[in-house]
């Protein structure tokens, strides 16, 4: 938790994980049933400008270069931090932002394969503040594909390099929460949203001792 009393809480996981559903999910809870002040954002694009580099991230017109799309994520979340989580935190509000450094890490070195030790150098140059909690929602592929089958079209970065891409950044994922077991909770996102929903109140309960004031 911040020394204003509250907390950065990253939702992370592979597309059709369930994730802005559980963002939203949480931050109802949080603000509704724990009295807390609670705001939901989102990367890539979470901030007044983003929606431009969000769309020219995700359009499947736009050939992108590895590292040029690395440093466009980069840039979005130096933005996003300093205009709309960092004043949050500042005011002791509650932040629950889908998507943060682990998705560059998994999707950008386990998926695309740029090497981990260049990607953390410009992480080492940017300096942004580690969330104080990751709820990685864990789903297989096959699942997550299937959601978004349904869901209907996909962007550049979901139809990237065939099959084989989503498998390896889930595969990235699971690597990451072993090496930060101390902050990466991962929650089985299988089964319907409302029990996992119940799984992410727990993982979020155990780390801050947030209680409710009112029944959920
Ligand atoms: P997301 O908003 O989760 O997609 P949607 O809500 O449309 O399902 O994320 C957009 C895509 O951006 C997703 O495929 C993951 C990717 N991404 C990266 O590759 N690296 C990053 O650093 C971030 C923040 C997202």
């Amino acid at each position: 938790m911040t020394q204003n009393g509250g907390a950065f809480i990253t939702l992370e996981g592979i597309d059709g994980c369930g994730k802005s559903t559980q963002a939203e999910y949480l931050r109802e809870w949080l603000a509704v049933f724990c009295g807390l002040p609670a705001i939901r954002t989102f990367e890539p694009g979470g901030w007044s400008g983003g929606a431009l580099l969000r769309r020219l991230l995700l359009d499947e017109k736009n050939a992108i270069a590895p590292d040029t799309e690395l440093l466009l994520f980069l840039a979005d979340r130096s933005a996003h931090l300093d205009s709309v989580i960092s004043p949050a935190l500042s005011e002791g509000k509650w932040v629950v932002c889908e998507r943060y450094t682990d998705s560059t890490l998994a999707y950008q070195s386990f998926g695309r394969g740029i090497g981990l030790d260049r990607i953390e150098s410009f992480l080492n140059v940017c300096k942004f503040r580690e969330p104080d909690l990751t709820i990685f929602l864990d789903i297989e592929v096959s699942l997550a594909e299937a959601r978004l089958r349904e869901r209907g079209k996909l962007d550049r970065i979901e139809s990237s390099e065939g099959g084989g891409f989503m498998s390896k950044v889930a595969h990235g994922y699971r690597e990451l929460a072993k090496r930060h077991v101390e902050r990466i909770v991962t929650v089985d996102a299988r089964g319907d949203a409302l029990s996992v929903g119940v799984r992410v109140r727990e993982a979020v309960t155990r780390r801050f001792g947030v209680a409710e004031t009112r029944q959920s």
